[in-house]
């Protein structure tokens, strides 16, 4: 069945959404790391990778439905925030900005009949659950921490452990 073109479109520009949170992740790691929180730097490094793997799924899927692949410029990202909460603030309101994007793109799946994007779009509508949760999760404990240096280096601590990435 031929790959309907706006979904195609739609999907050339989810590439590029994804390519933007991964530069925005990582100019966090970099305000991270001058803000000497290393796990934090660290943590936010390997979600940056993890957003080039939410881009290639979607690059593997256009090239396997025969269609083409567009890449377009990604903005410059922020390079310092007033507090790690503002930074957890910023990444979890994208993650939110991300998820509704995917559900547009569904809605147009959907409404077009391309059922084999809708498919490839269930994993990733799962994926945003779980990124909502994480972000939401961390603010929570930065929030808890308040302005306690303490607190805060024994959660960087915690996040430079393989186990909590
Ligand atoms: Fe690709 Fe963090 O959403």
């Amino acid at each position: 069945m031929k790959f309907d073109q706006n979904v195609a479109a739609a999907l050339n520009q989810q590439i590029n959404n994804e390519l933007q949170a991964s530069y925005v992740y990582l100019a966090m790691a970099a305000y991270f790391d001058a803000s000497k929180l290393p796990g934090f730097a660290k943590w936010f490094r390997a979600h940056a990778e993890e957003e080039i793997d939410h881009a290639m799924r979607i690059y593997d899927f256009i090239v396997k439905r025969d269609g083409a692949v567009s890449l377009n410029g990604v903005a410059q990202p922020e390079k310092t925030y007033a507090s790690p909460a503002a930074a957890l603030k910023t990444a979890l309101a994208m993650e939110e900005d991300v998820t509704a994007q995917i559900h547009k793109l569904f809605e147009l799946a959907h409404d077009v009949k391309e059922y084999g994007t809708q498919n490839m779009l269930h994993w990733f509508l799962e994926e945003q659950i779980d990124e909502e949760d994480l972000f939401r999760h961390l603010l929570e404990q930065v929030e808890a921490a308040g302005d306690s240096r303490w607190h805060l280096l024994t959660l960087d601590r915690e996040l430079a452990a393989p186990a909590k990435q």
